[in-house]
């Protein structure tokens, strides 16, 4: 036998060395020594090649996603982000998502079709993580063309995305509103039957959609089995579904569809591969994650960043930056617990500021103050590193505001979030209070303008949650944001 060599080239011993050190860092940052912290990971960045530090930035890729309940201001971000994306991919949720893009005046609300789209040079990609229904998707594609919008040439829909079919509405009607179910307060869009099919594996994909043949049998096949359950179980007072009329309506919706369709997965992985970047657009929030939410009041999807792999098939090593959008405080819509709602007159208040009813539904929203221990849970779980904070401005006439920095739980202060629904009701939440600024802050695209106290709330939240801002939003126009520097700059490195 020959002398063993360590490595089969320069390139690979690079590499070696190379991830020693990443691992180095890594420790380092476990470490609570901060000194310590610093030293090694400025050493790591004297000693490491461009290429290395190129390698490590490999993914030119962000998840944009929603912090709290859903309606964070993701779609405005996502607009304002954009820009400079090869692609935005919706990887969760279906049509029960609104988000609300507002261009020099112009409001755009968009469900089912990511943001992107606005951007003539971006192309928009619903993922297999989508449910798609498909006449909710025709009624966005005809009103986006109507305003001029070019998405027949933009826009891609994943041939392994699943239907919604009328009678899963019908179901998720019946069950909202049966005596002895827990109602969850739902968008009523047909979505947790629809992923309850998926996850059954008695679903219909995109493809499927598009083979009249099958289409018929899985649609006969499925009302019948659909009216007996809605009958059994909660009584005979909706109308059973007709399958025919069903099939003539979804073939005849198919058609129109099926231009659309295509493996988005290898569209991205394309896109990646040539060097262009792709965000992905988040729906709903961490806090109504089917996993990681307050489970049964959440949604029936993966919101979180994990979501963003297995919702579109790029891989999770190809996944860069995670860009969490939380409000300067929290909305909730719909049943569940709520830590730090503030009920009464208070509340109205910032809900009439905040305008804080449903893009889709016009639900009023629930209002709280900000949660410290909620936003460390969703930075965690996401893995989140830069925050981006929407409707700073909405806070502008507070004299003192709020925010909850711990949890008291029978008499023991935390800041863990019980898993169970009764557990987060009996949460007391402890809060500090900052000043306010009572300045108009609405339109102000530079951190230094801002009051003395809006910035020393922006630090405070900083600090505590953990991650960094990068982006603040003081009003729903494009223009009526700020971005950071250090944030720019990742920007920069994910579009090099
Ligand atoms: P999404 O679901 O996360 O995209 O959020 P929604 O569009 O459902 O709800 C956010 C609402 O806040 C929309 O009406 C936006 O136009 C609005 N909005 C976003 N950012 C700001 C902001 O910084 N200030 C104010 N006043 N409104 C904002
Ligand atoms: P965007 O993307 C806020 C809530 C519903 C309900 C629960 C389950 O605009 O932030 P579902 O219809 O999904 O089965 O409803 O989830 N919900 C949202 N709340 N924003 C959303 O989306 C939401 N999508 C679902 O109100 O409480
Ligand atoms: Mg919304």
């Amino acid at each position: 036998m020959g002398a063993r060599t360590s490595t089969l080239n320069a390139k690979e011993d690079a590499d070696r060395v190379y991830h020693r050190k990443r691992c180095v860092v890594r420790s380092a940052v476990h470490s609570e020594n901060t000194s310590f912290l610093s030293a090694r990971i400025q050493h790591f960045i004297d000693s490491g090649t461009l290429d290395q530090r190129r390698d490590d930035m490999r993914a030119k890729t962000a998840v944009v996603l929603g912090a709290q309940w859903g309606d964070e201001g993701k779609g405005k971000i996502v607009d304002v982000l954009s820009e400079r994306f090869s692609a935005v991919a919706r990887y969760a949720g279906g049509h029960n998502a609104g988000h609300t893009v507002i261009i020099g005046g112009q409001k755009f609300i968009l469900q089912l079709i990511p943001c992107g789209v606005l951007r003539p040079t971006c192309k928009g990609i619903i993922g297999n993580g989508v449910v798609l229904d498909p006449i909710a998707f025709l009624k966005e594609v005809a009103k986006l063309r109507g305003l001029g919008v070019a998405v027949d040439a933009q826009l891609f829909v994943s041939n392994r995305a699943q239907v919604i079919l009328p009678y899963h509405r019908m179901i998720e009607l019946a069950a909202e509103s049966a005596p002895g179910r827990k109602k969850i307060g739902t968008t009523s869009r047909g979505i947790g039957p629809a992923y309850e099919d998926k996850m059954a594996r008695s679903g219909l994909r995109v493809v499927d959609l598009l083979r009249p043949e099958l289409l018929k049998t899985h649609i006969e096949a499925a009302c019948a089995e659909k009216n007996a359950i809605v009958k059994a179980l909660f009584g005979t007072g909706t109308a059973p579904l007709d399958p025919a009329r069903m099939f003539d309506e979804y073939a005849a919706a198919a058609e129109e569809v099926r231009p659309f369709v295509t493996d988005t997965g290898r569209v991205l992985n394309k896109i990646l591969a040539a060097g262009g970047s792709v965000m992905f657009e988040g729906a709903q929030g961490t806090m109504l994650d089917i996993d990681h939410g307050t489970y049964p009041f959440v949604t029936s999807s993966s919101a979180t960043a994990g979501g963003a792999a297995t919702g579109t098939g790029v891989g999770p090593t190809a996944i860069g930056t995670v860009i969490s959008v939380t409000k300067a405080y929290v909305t909730r819509v719909g049943e569940g617990p709520f830590p730090t709602e503030i009920k009464g007159a208070a509340g109205e208040e910032l809900r009439a500021r905040g305008n804080e009813y449903g893009a889709v539904t016009g639900r009023p929203r629930r209002c709280g103050w900000l949660d410290i221990p909620l936003l460390r849970y969703s930075n965690q779980v996401n893995g989140a590193e830069w925050l981006v904070v929407t409707k700073l401005d909405v806070l502008d006439t507070l004299a003192e505001i709020p925010i909850c920095v711990g949890y008291e739980i029978d008499g023991k202060v935390t800041d863990e979030i019980p898993a169970d629904v009764e557990g987060l009701e009996q949460v007391k939440p402890r809060y500090t209070t900052l000043k306010g600024w009572q300045e108009p802050t609405e339109g102000i695209t530079e951190f230094e303008k801002l009051p003395r106290a809006a910035k020393e709330y922006l630090r405070f939240q900083e600090r505590e949650s953990g991650a960094r801002i990068g982006m603040v939003s003081t009003g729903p126009d494009r223009d009526q944001t700020m971005v950071l520097d250090d944030f720019a700059a990742a920007l920069d490195t994910i579009h090099a």
